[in-house]
């Protein structure tokens, strides 16, 4: 739990605040004057009030004035209001807040070239909570250092208040997860939310972050880059309501609320905004209008039924009274996208003990992250088992588009079990993958985007919209009168199409010994020199290969595309060829990566109209008599191999890798065996 004590002991003296006993370090920044280094932004709005953040590089007086128009800021925050917290390397009395800085434990544990997660030192950081507001109201404001101007006083920095609890809902949402790269795609997603609010005539009211906002480690600099940097224009003026993704777990802590996801955020503890107090910001609720919030920590927190945070829900929910419920976390209950929602702990917990609880209280929609690519669910009910299937779980398998199959309809008010939609909005930003077809879902794509909900009265709609401000997937939830539930014994079920698959993992336990696995080509070479066997000992099957005079190449038919990483393990006999071929368009024309076992030797081929030509080939120290593991990686034109996690290389092409098949290739009078073969697709 992270306590934020109020700056006590400024003083308030003719509209100035002074730091009194707050030692000023002397530095550059100084004579400069106090620059703004992080906001302002919003956070924890509440019908009468809101919490205004903002960072500089030296100490200031600071103020915030605000008023109902730009021209008339005629209401100034000082003093006790504003509560100020500092940089590990600022003097300054006890009693005032530090920011984080890295424990030495762990300092001495990362590399020297690793970034610091601790904050940049000679850093201010204030956070002025404005009481006495009028609800649904919008407010300019502008943020003082001093008489010096920081931000503000112009049509560009407002809020607005939110709407008392209970009153009708009229809300607009954006909902982003995995967005913290920092690159082009994320950007692309925020503009295109921009353009999508303004062309529909309706801003934003609120902003929730489903996780993996700061890449890679959640620093205080990637903080910087991959989050303020990118949505300031956003966050100036709509709260953003934060879950904490694995990658900002990475230096922050939900147990101790330490961290630089924790300094960068102000979420309800006491139930500032509704709800039952949590006591920390790992997990919190709040209300705006009729609708009830809930955030969970699905990373570090005990995840058990009868831990602290299961039981905080379950009271929670038991006293809202609100029309609406919509919860929100980072770790998935179903996904089949860059993650598994049926082989991984958190996520199987999540679907296990938490949604019970919220479907029991009536949750109308689940928010996630963490798996990159969107996948949202048909309606849903009681879908705990693992794995997930379809059967007996879906209450509505219509696409729930009003224009098509029709709304899904719920009763009235918050009712046990009679469906939820979940969404998967792990595609903000981050290099998608799609590794299979979750069976309950009703949409799933590989675009990067974000979502958009709007809450209406009775009716919420939801829409994904991708980073070229196209709506690919709009749904709506109608909750009206009295509605009878059925579970569907056999609800419709999404393509299970293996080309529509981002990641390929190929393995032949299910496959007839002695033969050619399904979807596979002998591409070169005869009849059952490429066989399903057994291996003896162990219950598991190989890909046996076995050429005579000729070399023999076997391709998998259901993928002719652009590849972006290839994994391998090949076991070769002692004076071996073997290898894989990818961008394999014919027989003329393709590549190879392949091991000379006796020479040991790596080589990388390109053949272009039947002319083999060397593209790089080196001596690599493997041992040839183990099983070697493989993997290709390529960035444009650069192909990054990796052997046994030990040896390392690249190499540069001159040209772009055109699409085609993958496969296995063996030398003449060569014997290989591959316990698996695992391909990703390129994305554009
Ligand atoms: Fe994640």
């Amino acid at each position: 739990m992270f306590f934020r004590l109020p700056a006590k002991k400024q003083v308030v003296l003719c509209g100035l605040v002074f730091f009194v006993g707050l030692a000023i370090s002397a530095n550059a920044a100084v004579a400069a004057g106090p620059e703004l280094t992080r906001g302002p932004y919003l956070q924890s709005a509440t019908p009468e009030s809101i919490v205004v953040v903002w960072r500089t590089n030296s100490p200031a007086a600071p103020s915030v004035k605000i008023g109902k128009s730009v021209a008339a800021l005629n209401r100034q925050i000082v003093g006790g209001s504003i509560q100020l917290l500092v940089s590990a390397d600022v003097q300054a009395p006890k009693y005032i807040t530090r920011l984080y800085k890295e424990p030495k434990a762990d300092a001495a544990k990362r590399a020297a070239d690793d970034e610091s997660p601790s904050t940049v030192p000679s850093t201010y950081q204030y956070e002025a909570r404005i009481q006495g507001l009028e609800p649904a109201t919008r407010y300019y404001y502008s943020v003082y250092a001093g008489k010096k101007l920081l931000a503000g006083a112009d049509k560009h920095h407002y809020f607005v208040t939110s709407p008392s609890q209970g009153t009708d809902a009229d809300l607009r949402i954006w909902v982003v997860g995995d967005s913290g790269t920092g690159e082009q795609d994320q950007k692309e997603v925020h503009l295109a939310m921009q353009e999508f609010t303004q062309e529909s005539k309706r801003d934003l009211d609120l902003y929730l972050h489903v996780g993996d906002m700061a890449y890679v480690e959640g620093t205080d600099k990637q903080f910087q880059n991959n989050f303020f940097d990118i949505y300031q224009t956003t966050l100036r003026n709509k709260v953003c309501w934060p879950s904490m993704g694995n990658h900002e777990g990475k230096t922050s802590r939900g147990t101790s609320g330490t961290g630089p996801y924790y300094d960068a955020y102000v979420v309800p503890t006491a139930a500032e905004a509704g709800g039952l107090p949590s006591g920390t910001e790992a997990y919190y609720s709040f209300d705006i209008a009729d609708v009830h919030f809930v955030c969970l920590d699905s990373h570090d927190l005990d995840r058990t039924p009868s831990g602290a945070m299961a039981q905080w829900l379950i009271a929670d929910l038991e006293e809202t009274q609100q029309e609406w419920l919509i919860a929100f976390w980072h770790h998935p209950p179903y996904t089949k996208g860059s993650h598994d929602s049926d082989a991984e702990r958190q996520l199987i917990e999540m679907r296990t003990h938490f949604m019970p609880i919220l479907e029991s209280c009536g949750v109308d929609i689940v928010l996630s992250g963490h798996s990159h690519i969107y996948e949202r669910s048909m309606l849903i009910d009681g879908a705990y088992a693992t794995p997930t299937v379809a059967e007996g779980v879906v209450v509505d398998d219509g696409d729930g588009n009003p224009d098509h199959d029709g709304a899904y309809r719920k009763s009235q008010g918050l009712n046990p079990n009679e469906g939820t939609v979940a969404i998967v909005a792990g595609n903000g930003g981050a290099g998608l993958t799609r590794r299979g077809t979750m069976p309950i879902m009703r949409e799933i794509l590989v675009e990067h985007g974000s979502v958009i909900l709007d809450i209406r009265g009775d009716t919420l709609t939801g829409t994904m919209v991708n980073k070229n401000n196209v709506e690919r997937d709009v749904f709506s939830i109608v909750k009206r009168g009295k509605v009878e539930v059925t579970h569907l014994e056999k609800p419709w079920q999404p393509p299970n199409d293996p080309s529509l698959l981002t990641v390929f993992v190929l393995a032949w336990q299910d496959e007839a010994l002695g033969q050619l696995p399904k979807n596979w080509s002998l591409a070169q070479g005869p009849d059952e020199s490429v066989v399903v066997q057994q291996v003896s000992e162990e219950q598991k099957k190989l890909l046996a290969v076995k050429a005579g005079e000729k070399s023999v190449i076997a391709t998998y038919d259901n993928f002719d595309d652009l590849m972006s990483e290839i994994r391998t393990e090949i076991s070769l006999s002692t004076d071996a060829v073997a290898g894989v071929v990818f961008a394999h368009q014919n027989e003329q024309n393709y590549y190879a990566y392949r091991f000379n076992a006796k020479t040991a030797t790596a080589e990388l081929v390109r053949y272009h109209e039947g002319e083999a030509e060397v593209l790089d080939s080196r001596e690599v120290e493997i041992d040839f008599s183990e099983q070697v593991k493989v993997e290709i990686e390529t960035r444009k034109n650069i192909f990054k191999f990796q052997l046994n996690n030990q040896v390392e290389y690249d190499v540069k092409l001159d040209q772009p890798l055109p699409e085609g098949k993958f496969g296995i290739l063996v030398g003449e009078n060569s014997a290989a065996s591959y316990e698996y073969l695992a391909i990703r697709r390129g994305l554009p």
